[in-house]
């Protein structure tokens, strides 16, 4: 079965079809899409057809999944794998509350998926289930065309920096109510801010909303910084979105990429996303939970703000 590939734009995004991914692949085609996610950075997958578990499996042929911070005591759906990405309840009701509305506002900021973890992850999966009937786009940049056109001099800044990324951090610029020295208080994960990408050996910027200072530079220049590299790449000629549709799935590599969530109206209407997540490199020797008690901790300090509002 021949693969068909329809570049979005020159170097970056492509919209993938002529393979049933809802079946067990055989090992060259597998090969041959991971190929081409390491290729094009984000990849869309037009009405695949894919549920729950097909979805899991599916995501299988990138390596190791995370296992999803259990936010509810009652998840919507019974997969440990999948993320809740919706704006729904186990009822199915449209979930509106402070919580909801700080989230968003973080999820609206440019970002690489738990940069903020010393492990990182690589490929998110996101598929929709069910879609507003107007917005709700995830937007793209591409961070390694981004980091081919930057000026020599900037390159040679960049090299050998190192980016402190902390989860505490995207949420104070969401609007949380942390200070910076809650923030000092909190775990962190250093990344370097340039960095070879493995899957097609071009060098990308890793940078995004959790990105707080650079190591060894004053605050004041380490955030400028950021803030130029951000600008930078979120240039139009980087960036795109895609709207979706019920079975439409899009695959982005944190590692070489930024996205945010794009505005829809969701007070009125549904939006059922559901994602796994692919760690980089190899599996862990058993079954882990890496955000576990980071997110609980951090599940608590929000309801203490909501209730003190
Ligand atoms: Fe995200």
């Amino acid at each position: 079965m021949a693969i068909n590939v329809e570049p979005i734009l020159p170097r970056f995004g492509a919209e993938i079809s002529g393979v049933d991914i809802t079946r067990p692949l055989d090992a060259a085609t597998a090969r041959e899409i991971v190929d081409l996610q390491n290729k094009w950075g984000v990849t869309v997958w037009r009405n695949t057809g894919l549920d729950d578990d097909t979805h899991v499996a599916f995501s299988r042929i990138f390596g190791h999944l995370e296992l999803a911070p259990r936010r509810s005591d009652r998840p919507r759906f019974a997969r440990p794998e999948l993320f809740d990405a919706s704006n729904i309840d186990a009822d199915g009701n449209i979930v509106d509350n402070e919580l909801v509305r700080l989230r968003k506002k973080g999820d609206r900021l440019w970002h690489t998926d738990s940069s903020f973890m010393e492990i990182r992850s690589a490929y998110s999966l996101l598929l929709c289930h069910e879609a507003p009937p107007e917005g709700g786009p995830t937007w793209f940049a591409d961070t390694r065309t981004a980091y081919d056109d930057l000026p020599q001099a900037t390159k040679d800044r960049l090299e050998g920096l190192v980016a402190e990324h902390s989860y505490w951090w995207s949420r104070r610029r969401a609007g949380y109510p942390y200070t910076e020295e809650d923030i000092d208080a909190k775990p962190s994960a250093r990344h370097p801010l340039v960095h070879v990408h493995a899957g097609s050996g071009r060098k990308a910027l890793f940078v995004g909303a959790h990105a707080r200072d650079i190591v060894g530079l004053p605050r004041e220049e380490g955030r400028a910084l950021l803030r130029e590299l951000f600008e930078w790449c979120t240039q139009p000629q980087y960036i795109f979105q895609v709207l979706y549709k019920p079975g439409d799935m899009v695959i982005w590599d944190n590692l070489c990429t930024m996205h945010r969530g794009g505005d829809y109206d969701d007070r009125a209407h549904r939006r059922d996303m559901r994602r796994t997540t692919v760690r980089e490199g190899a599996a862990p020797q058993t079954p882990d939970d890496p955000f576990g008690d980071m997110f609980r901790a951090a599940e608590a300090a929000d309801l203490a703000h909501v209730a003190a509002k």
